[in-house]
């Protein structure tokens, strides 16, 4: 069975196909957009052993030729300026018109880099999504958002670019190690936090089913997840209003991802995770938000296996000081002043720029403890 959620955006409108099974029938879903053209599979070595077989059988069996593949390294090193040159010497060097299509087979780092080369070779072609991380599925491949890193910080040089298909293949999450399904599952219960606590209460009760691959409660989690995005998308492309809401966590998380080099140590699913408990109990102390929710959303964040607290990262010598240096350095910061997204409940998310410095302090210190 395949869910279909459209992400409106006029003429940029597209399609995100959930379900099981759905690489195996990729090819004619790609031909659909590509009318016939042979595409482009950008994927990496990671990936490409697992999937890749699945997506170029489905290609010749629509009756599409596919250039050859090309194989980017994995892992997020693989972000940068000389990858990205990298790679777009191999598109170019595959003789493209205007009329090729790119598709992005893997994670976010894949989506993300291919997305923006696909934005700049030959001032824009059409790109495809093929996610295969929980991650990527429900939230980096769906809205646009492309880019890579620099030494100023992650996603700083990129494109709002939207693809003209999403198919997100929930089988594929099946060869995910656990820990890469629990990040993404962190990205999942944001959906539920910031506006949709029916949502949140269907995972408190179905979550763990989510996490140890029952195929009915991960298409469920995916299709609701991309349709949240989707409608904050929809409304708000540019992220000069609510898309803001999908950065719950991200303040803290992104700082303490920071302090950890952005290495394995702490993935971002994890940050994004401890940073809502953070988000949620910041909300709380201000009298914002009943402590009966901040403990619930921690409880079940804690219940899946998700860290909550800086604390629950071992070996980490955390310091207070470098942690509000990294805020003070967030992309997200307008005029010298940090927007936390904050909440009145569970699944009431909003954006607060005055937020005293010592609060967020104490409440630092207080969770580096915990
Ligand atoms: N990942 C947040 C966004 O797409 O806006």
């Amino acid at each position: 069975m395949t869910d279909t959620v459209r992400v409106e955006l006029g003429p940029r409108s597209y399609d995100i196909l959930v379900g099981d099974g759905l690489l195996a029938e990729a090819g004619a879903r790609i031909a659909a957009v590509t009318g016939r053209r042979a595409p482009i599979i950008v994927t990496d070595s990671e990936v490409a052993p697992r999937h890749l077989p699945t997506l170029l059988a489905s290609l010749e069996q629509a009756g599409i030729a596919s250039a050859d593949p090309i194989i980017l390294p994995a892992g997020e090193k693989t972000k940068d300026f000389a990858h990205l040159a990298d790679l777009m010497d191999a598109i170019l060097g595959r003789g493209i018109e205007r009329s090729a299509t790119l598709v992005a087979l893997g994670g976010g780092v894949v989506g993300d880099i291919t997305g923006f080369a696909a934005s700049i070779a030959l001032r824009g072609i059409d790109f495809i999504q093929i996610p295969t991380t929980l991650l990527s599925q429900v939230d980096s491949s769906v809205g646009g958002k492309t880019g890579i890193n620099t030494r100023q910080g992650k996603n700083l040089v990129g494109s709002f670019y939207q693809p003209k298909l999403v198919i997100a293949d929930t089988a594929t999450l099946g060869t995910l190690p656990q820990r890469h399904v629990l990040a993404g599952y962190a990205e999942v219960a944001k959906y539920g936090l910031i506006r949709l606590p029916a949502f949140f209460a269907w995972l408190e009760e179905n979550g763990s089913k989510v996490i140890d691959g029952d195929s009915a409660a991960r298409r469920h989690a995916v299709r609701v997840s991309c349709q949240a995005k989707a409608d904050i998308v929809g409304a708000d492309e540019r992220e000069s209003g609510d898309r803001a809401l999908l950065n719950l966590g991200h303040t803290f998380g992104h700082a303490l991802e920071a302090a950890t080099g952005f290495s394995d140590t702490l993935l971002h699913g994890e940050a994004v995770a401890i940073g809502m408990v953070m988000a949620f109990d910041l909300s709380a102390r201000l009298g914002l938000c009943p402590a009966t929710d901040a403990a619930r959303a921690r409880a079940h964040l804690q219940a899946v296996g998700l860290p909550v607290s800086p604390a629950d990262i071992p070996g980490v010598a955390w310091d207070v000081n470098e942690l509000l240096g990294h805020m003070a350095k967030d992309k997200k910061v307008k005029d010298g002043r940090i927007t936390f997204v904050l909440a009145r409940a569970l699944g009431d998310a909003f954006t607060l720029r005055n937020v005293a410095g010592e609060l967020v302090r104490a409440l630092l210190v207080d969770s580096l403890k915990a």
